[in-house]
């Protein structure tokens, strides 16, 4: 099928591995998945190829979130930041559970399938699943021309270019700022005022540039990752808009390096994950300001407590106690609805750093694919 990309962008150039590289084009694929798609008074998003019109959206109540893997983190953060800017309840299933579940549906509720490839099968099933139902489709895709794209009512590419690498990078940010802005125009359709919308505009316009910022710690998060390489275990944890940051985290770690990490929301950690805690399980914290920052500190003095390290991956804004971090990384301060995008890339090139000291292949890890196309 038809493929909207130039084939030298698949080309390593000047960097060592593809995950690299995605990382580090990540100013570029987000700016490339917010061209053209405000409003000219900037006050909101606009999608040329939803077809459905703000009255039929007005109309949902409810919106699914289909989809697998990293994507499937993505619709987390799509649950958030819904719910809190557009108030529509958002439920997330795993395309692979929703397709044999027979789950009841309301009539107006919008299915979404978000897949960087458009090809995973689950993913695939369970969209025409929810189209046999007669539910409204749209899907959140990489790939111009894939299955996915074809047979959904309407959609979202994300313009990220194409992602080599088997773990997943910029589509993942992608799909984050894709969600973030679908939230920026369900809610301006709704409660959110002119003056929000013009306030999330500029912070979602200033991502690109903060990540460039970000991007520039590099250096120092690969002398941090060198000394966590050695465990085999390690704990992300995050509240929130945190939490699927937290998810990710733990998968990018466990794809690419072999360690064997979980991600919980920080305060469920004491109803069992708490229980690997040792000086040996090293725990990252994703610490974003706001309210629950302080209730957050109370999680990691239980984890210093009992000799676990902790690396911080904060907002600048985050005051961190003396002596709790055992390293930091801080991330600029920046509107809720973008954090969950600038959190994640210290995430990301811990991870790579992380396999590279443990010589992995970063970028075929063993037992994955890119794409899943069979059950
Ligand atoms: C595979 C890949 C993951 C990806 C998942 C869903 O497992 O290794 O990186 O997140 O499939 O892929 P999709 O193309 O549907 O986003």
């Amino acid at each position: 099928h038809k493929v909207d990309w130039d084939t030298s962008e698949a080309e390593l150039g000047d960097y060592d591995h593809f995950m690299q590289k995605e990382i580090f084009e990540q100013p570029t694929s987000l700016k490339n998945g917010m061209r053209g798609r405000f409003s000219d008074d900037a006050s909101t998003a606009v999608f040329g190829g939803l077809n459905l019109s703000p009255q039929e959206l007005r109309q949902v109540d409810r919106i699914l979130f289909l989809a697998c893997g990293t994507a499937w983190h993505s619709c987390l953060v799509a649950e958030y930041l819904i719910e809190r800017f557009a108030r529509i309840p958002v439920e997330v299933e795993y395309a692979s559970e929703f397709r044999y579940r027979n789950s009841p549906l309301d009539k107006n509720t919008l299915v979404i399938a978000i897949s960087q490839s458009g090809e995973t099968i689950d993913t695939l099933g369970a969209l025409r699943e929810a189209k046999r139902k007669g539910y409204r489709t749209l899907a959140i895709n990489n790939s111009v021309g894939s299955t996915i794209a074809r047979e959904s009512d309407g959609g979202i590419y994300q313009h990220a270019g194409p992602e080599i690498g088997v773990a997943s990078t910029k589509a993942f940010t992608s799909q984050i700022m894709i969600c973030a802005m679908l939230a920026l125009y369900l809610g301006r359709l709704r409660d959110l005022s002119y003056g929000d919308g013009i306030e999330i505009v500029k912070a979602l316009q200033k991502v690109p540039e903060q990540v460039e910022e970000i991007l520039k710690q590099d250096a120092k998060i690969a002398e941090i990752a060198k000394k966590y390489a050695k465990y085999e275990d390690c704990l992300f944890l995050g509240r929130q808009l945190m939490f699927p940051i937290a998810l990710e985290g733990a998968l990018k770690l466990k794809e690419i390096s072999y360690i064997h990490a979980e991600g919980y929301p920080a305060a469920e950690m004491k109803h069992g994950p708490i229980a690997l805690i040792c000086e040996e399980c090293p725990s990252v914290f994703l610490a974003a300001s706001g309210e629950i920052f302080q209730k957050s500190l109370a999680n990691v003095q239980e984890v210093k407590a009992r000799k676990g390290k902790v690396i911080f991956v904060a907002s600048e804004e985050c005051d961190i106690p003396e002596g709790l971090a055992d390293d930091t990384i801080i991330v600029p301060e920046c509107h809720e609805i973008v954090q969950p995008i600038l959190m994640c890339i210290p995430i990301q090139l811990f991870s790579y750093y992380v396999a590279l000291e443990r010589g992995c292949d970063v970028d075929k890890p063993r037992n994955l694919a890119k794409s899943v196309t069979v059950e």
